[in-house]
């Protein structure tokens, strides 16, 4: 199969990439795990992570994707033919599937927080108001159902129409757009009293708070944020010119990211410690303190609402390529089955996403080994599915591509001098592989024993 798509240019695929990667994780998930993993400290590791493990793996993805053009199980099958190799394709697949289940339920969740805006039923309550109306909100089966079935309408809608149509366009505006929206977000929330204390927190480590779970989880967020470990950029790189620089493209995508994890740090921490709430409040923490924010701003309501829109936007651009490899894969660049399977497997992940939604409310005492559903299809994703996928992509590229094709890939467009090649070889090669293993033996307390 030959790809029928491409990005139409240079910006296109970044924008694109960047939009996969930019999303819940940096701004929702992101703030809440560091809430819950002790600030700093956890988030001095995500940034080493980040740079060590994530950016090289980054960069394995789009090699195996933009060399062989394919999607995220021909890629495997072209580079390593009559092996087992592409069951990290499917491996991917599964992720992506599972991943998009829960990550709709809170899309959904910006969904319904932009009518109870529009609708003004957010106007001049209290911080203790706000978090009684979004318990009331997520707990109600009704609402997210119906919110979580809107967030896929509208990316099956987007991903059926094509990536070239349908993704490419959209990250022109609101990204840069977004940016800007959390740069005012900052200064109020900076200027807040004892905002101080919400920048220590964050910026200040103090190792002795963390912990295996904690190490693990920083793994598994720096690999959620940059869409490493379920083949996405194996799919999206496979889009890409061949003039495209690679390099260059994975570390603008990670520096993009990093500085929006900063912005949505900046954003709530100062605001959960001035408005006297818990940073470990999980998963509800932005949805909590940011309308607290916007409230004590000039017009609040309404940058809030321009807010919601581009955090919805940010979330979408990110399930946009979870769909993506999923439906690639089926359709093969046959546009009218593209479309049908889009609508097709799109309905199924609705489907698998409900009990997330019901597990905020009615079935929310239903644990698996002591987790909510949600927390437990998080967990699945994040701190194991991600992680496996990573490991298995560290040793394949270079285990099983020559190191002369990796070089002249990597020299498309510009080049990657030598030394910095062979540090990536080596990350790769070497430190990724041991890394993510003693990381996910340590959490076995293989260690301890
Ligand atoms: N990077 C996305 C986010 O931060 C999530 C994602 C993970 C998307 C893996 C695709 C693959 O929101």
């Amino acid at each position: 199969m030959n790809q029928s798509e491409q990005w139409s240019s240079r910006i296109g695929f970044i924008l694109a990439s960047a939009g996969s990667a930019i999303g819940l994780g940096a701004i929702w998930k992101f703030p809440y795990v560091a809430g819950i993993s002790g600030g700093g400290a956890f988030f001095f590791i995500f940034l080493l992570f980040t740079l060590i493990l994530g950016l090289p793996l980054l960069l394995a993805e789009f090699a195996i994707g933009r060399s062989t053009q394919k999607d995220a199980i021909e890629s495997y099958k072209a580079i390593a033919p009559n092996t087992k190799w592409h069951f990290v394709g499917y491996l991917g697949l599964v992720t992506s599937f599972i991943l998009l289940s829960f990550y709709s339920v809170i899309g959904g969740w910006i969904i319904a927080y932009i009518f109870r805006t529009i609708t003004g039923q957010l106007n001049g309550i209290s911080a203790e108001q706000y978090g009684i109306v979004f318990a009331e909100t997520i707990s109600n089966p009704g609402i997210s159902i119906s919110v979580h079935f809107l967030f896929m309408l509208l990316t099956v809608v987007v991903v059926a129409k094509g990536v070239q149509n349908g993704i490419e366009k959209a990250n022109y505006i609101m990204m840069p757009a977004l940016f800007i929206i959390f740069i005012l977000l900052i200064i109020r929330s900076l200027t807040l009293s004892h905002a101080s204390e919400g920048i220590s927190f964050l910026f200040f480590p103090d190792f002795s708070k963390l912990n295996s779970e904690a190490v693990l989880a920083a793994l598994g967020q720096s690999f959620f944020t940059l869409s490493v470990g379920a083949s996405t950029m194996v799919t999206y790189s496979s889009y890409v010119k061949k003039s495209e620089n690679l390099p260059r493209s994975a570390l603008s995508i990670v520096m993009m990211n990093i500085f929006v994890v900063v912005l949505a740090g900046l954003a709530i921490f100062p605001a959960v410690f001035s408005f006297g709430l818990q940073p470990d409040a999980g998963p509800v923490l932005l949805f909590q303190v940011l309308p607290n924010v916007f409230s004590h701003m000039p017009f609040g309501i309404l940058f809030f609402l321009a807010f919601l829109v581009l955090f919805l936007f940010a979330a979408l651009t990110s399930s946009f390529s979870m769909l993506e490899i999923i439906v690639a894969v089926i359709s093969k660049g046959d546009k009218s089955l593209r479309k049908k399977w889009s609508w097709i497997i799109g309905f199924i992940i609705f489907l698998m996403g409900i009990p997330s939604a019901l597990s905020y409310g009615p079935w929310s005492d239903i644990t698996i080994l002591g987790k909510s559903i949600f927390d437990a299809a998080d967990f699945l994703v994040s701190n194991m599915l991600l992680p496996l996928g990573a490991l298995l992509i560290a040793i394949f590229v270079p285990y099983k591509m020559k190191k002369s094709v990796l070089m002249e890939e990597m020299q498309h467009g510009g080049g990657f001098a030598k030394g910095l090649f062979n540090m990536w070889y080596f990350a790769l090669k070497y430190i990724a592989p041991i890394a993510i293993i003693f990381v996910l033996l340590d959490v076995l307390g293989v260690w301890d024993l």
